[in-house]
């Protein structure tokens, strides 16, 4: 489904277990609703790029996220994989910085590493499965951190989970509700999309998980449990 055939390379060179993952390849399994996040962040982040070959991409939380690789990505972008130290260390045993791709090594709630970015040019902000991680005030932090740096404006991508989650889970620390929340602390931001994560199910090319996500995507708790949201980032 993402035609990324740097993460079939990379996970030919990890030696990890796969067999235990297949659970999560079952019609109720979580692959698909990642796979399809990841997909539609890759629409948005395409888009983007071809309207502002000249952007810089801040790819926050990046884990082992191979995008960078799987896009065709505009001679003119630099991109920025940021995570935490330790990620950052594994990650660069699997790939190799190049002139215009960077990986920093820096938890996205220290202001230090952002003085490292060239600031004068459109910025795109891709955050996927990480704003739940964080609390709402290092959340706020974070962005008003962005629209500081970045007078020229760009767009903001990221998924988030309801508001009610962080009090049912231990993973998550924040939720989001319409989005409209972001707007009132930052006047810089404009939601223009909020989609559910698993609006393309019908993209999924197996058919018992296709059914199965046929059902999710039409049930409110499952199909708003996971949301996609693009923010315009005004100019200043
Ligand atoms: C669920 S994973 C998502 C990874 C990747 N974006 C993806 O979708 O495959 C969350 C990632 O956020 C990173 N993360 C969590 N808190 C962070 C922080 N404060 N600063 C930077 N990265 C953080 C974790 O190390 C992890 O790699």
């Amino acid at each position: 489904m993402l035609a990324d055939h740097t993460a079939a390379d990379v996970i030919d060179r990890i030696d990890y277990d796969l067999a235990r993952l297949r659970r999560y390849s079952q019609p109720w399994g979580g692959q698909f609703v990642v796979t399809l996040r990841a997909k539609k962040l890759d629409v948005w982040t395409a888009a983007f790029l071809a309207r502002h070959p000249d952007a810089v991409v801040l790819h926050l939380g990046c884990g082992l996220d191979s995008r960078v690789f799987r896009l065709d990505v505009p001679a003119g972008v630099d991109w920025y994989d940021v995570d935490v130290p330790e990620v950052m260390v594994g990650r660069r045993k699997l790939y190799e910085e190049q002139p215009r791709y960077r990986m920093i090594g820096s938890s996205v709630t220290d202001p230090g590493w952002l003085e490292e970015i060239p600031a004068d040019r459109p910025v795109l902000v891709v955050a996927e499965g990480l704003l739940p991680y964080l609390v709402e005030a290092d959340v706020r932090g974070l962005l008003q951190r962005i629209t500081d740096r970045f007078a020229r404006g760009g767009e903001l991508l990221f998924d988030g989970v309801p508001r009610w989650t962080p009090t049912v889970t231990r993973f998550f620390r924040s939720g989001i509700g319409d989005g409209s929340e972001l707007e009132a602390w930052n006047p810089r931001l404009r939601v223009v999309d909020r989609v559910s994560a698993l609006q393309e199910w019908a993209t999924i090319p197996l058919r018992p998980q296709r059914v199965a996500f046929r059902v999710f995507a039409a049930l409110p708790l499952s199909r708003d449990y996971v949301r996609l949201f693009r923010y315009e980032i005004r100019a200043a």
